[in-house]
């Protein structure tokens, strides 16, 4: 009798539940109905270790787990120079060796650029705009700075960073120092051309990607809409990127300035760019065309093989999202409600869901809480690299997703934060804030220091 109950119950829950997921306009009026903690909908993790970033979804298929697990061994895999059995045709110039020496733990890196665990590349391009409206290479170093080679080939040139502290003092007397970094390209193989910009990019974490690929283009347009609308300073716009494997104008969703469409690109274009590896979306090895070009012996075919970059492909595309913690602790609260004062959630949207994906049931119409638009939005001269990427200026970036960012001190050890790792805490972060999230800032620089720090719990419990 009491099992009958219970699964009675039990189905009238699964029944509810079913209901509420279909119904999503009316969900979304009610926060209730649903377990703040699972940021990633379906494709969430309990788990707040250095691993917390590294989860499949659960629930996964058989054959989905094995390419998953495939994917995982090459991210992790250090490729060698050509001729090699397996995993060569590294370079021949390079950034790193793996993905995971860039992406620590599948989250973020370190920014400094030439040693084994470094996580900064330099994008480089000089005036004007290739033909598809993107960054304009710099002739005999392309779109980015290769700063390590194989034997027999010279690195394009070494980057180096240089800090200036500079102290913030708040009204109370409290004080922050920020670090305002310098980047100089020095030994260049080549003369640099004229004019040439820089845009420095540390690794970005690579969890909840496949989330991200499933929201509606629409969605993401509505908020520009909305921002356009409002008479506010928050005007965040969508970047239209070309897409080389499609060969169309499509919507950028990833990158640091949402400069790139999919994840099929973005995993290709790192194979390429910062390994030198080529496969069947990225055919020319990232030297093709410039002067060492000649001298590379060159093997027949793609470096890695179809299957291995789609098994990488769906690897980033199934990584979960780990749950938020202490969501009902008092200055957690406090700090969730402080960032909607603030305006914080102007840009960093808390929620929304993803559309269907008949294929992947955890990424299908998931109730998710990125706290991103994937818009651009101008950050004023403080954060501007002066580089533009497609329709993204050089004072704009793409609004950062922040789940997962409490987690970042325990996957990599040391946090850093900011498109090129010159935080060293959330608050340095948010005191970087300018242009469009000025008053934002502004006001966060007013609060007294428990509301401050309210928000810096807020932000750790993501
Ligand atoms: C030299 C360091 C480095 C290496 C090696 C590297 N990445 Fe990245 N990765 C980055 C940086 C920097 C970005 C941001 C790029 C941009 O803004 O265009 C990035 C972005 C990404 C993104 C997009 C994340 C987002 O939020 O939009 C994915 C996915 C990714 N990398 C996967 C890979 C894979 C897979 C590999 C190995 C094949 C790899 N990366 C190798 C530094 C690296
Ligand atoms: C106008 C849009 C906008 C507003 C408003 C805004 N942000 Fe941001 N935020 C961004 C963008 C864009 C970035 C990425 C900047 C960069 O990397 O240089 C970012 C980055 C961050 C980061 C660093 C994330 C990381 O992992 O590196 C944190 C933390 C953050 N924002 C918190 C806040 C808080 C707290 C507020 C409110 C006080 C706020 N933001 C208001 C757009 C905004």
């Amino acid at each position: 009798m009491k099992k009958v109950l219970v699964t009675a119950s039990a189905l009238l829950l699964v029944f509810c539940c079913t209901m509420c997921r279909k119904a999503n306009t009316a969900a979304q009026q009610n926060d209730n109905n649903f377990d703040p903690r699972l940021s990633g909908g379906d494709a969430t993790v309990f788990d707040i270790s250095s691993g917390s970033f590294s989860n499949p979804y659960s629930d996964m298929g058989y054959w989905d787990a094995h390419i998953h697990d495939l994917g995982d061994k090459v991210f992790s895999q250090v490729f060698v120079a050509a001729p090699a059995p397996y995993y060569g045709g590294l370079g021949p110039a390079y950034n790193n060796t793996s993905c995971t020496n860039c992406h620590h733990n599948d989250g973020i890196g370190i920014p400094t650029v030439g040693q084994a665990s470094s996580s900064l590349l330099m994008r480089i391009s000089i005036p004007g705009a290739d033909a598809h409206g993107g960054p304009n290479p710099a002739p005999g170093f392309g779109g980015q700075v290769q700063n390590v080679a194989v034997y027999g080939t010279q690195p394009e040139a070494t980057v180096s960073i240089a800090y200036a502290e500079q102290v913030f003092s708040y009204f109370d007397g409290a004080t922050a120092s920020l670090r305002m970094p310098t980047y100089t390209l020095s030994g260049a193989y080549m003369p640099l051309p004229a004019g040439y910009m820089l845009s420095p990019r540390t690794a970005p974490p690579v969890f909840g990607l496949g989330l991200i690929e499933n929201i509606p283009e629409a969605t993401i347009q509505s908020f520009a809409t909305a921002n356009a609308a409002a008479s506010g300073i928050i005007k965040g716009h969508t970047n239209y990127v070309y897409n080389p494997y499609t060969q169309k104008t499509e919507l950028g969703r990833f990158g640091l300035k949402a400069n790139t469409s999919s994840l099929l690109v973005q995993v290709a274009t790192a194979f390429q760019q910062d390994m030198g590896i080529t496969s069947y979306v990225q055919l020319k090895k990232s030297l093709y065309g410039q002067t060492q070009y000649a001298t590379v012996i060159d093997t027949a075919g793609t470096d890695v093989a179809d299957s291995i970059l789609n098994a990488v492909t769906f690897y980033v595309r199934s990584l979960a999202v780990p749950a938020r913690r202490d969501v009902t602790a008092p200055a957690v609260m406090r700090g969730e409600a402080l960032f909607t004062q603030l305006n914080c959630s102007g840009c960093h949207i808390p929620t929304m869901y993803t559309g269907v994906n008949v294929t992947l049931p955890a990424l299908s119409n998931q109730r998710i809480h990125p706290y991103t638009d994937l818009l651009v939005h101008d950050m004023g001269a403080g954060l501007a690299d002066n580089r533009p990427d497609y329709q993204a200026t050089g004072t704009e970036w793409r609004t950062t997703p922040l789940w997962g960012i409490g987690l970042l001190e325990k996957t990599n050890g040391t946090p850093y934060y900011l498109h090129d790792g010159r935080a060293r805490t959330l608050e340095e972060a948010i005191l970087w804030h300018g242009g469009e999230a000025q008053p934002s800032r502004d006001q966060f620089t007013k609060l007294s220091k428990t509301d401050r720090a309210a928000v810096v719990a807020f932000l750790q419990s993501l």
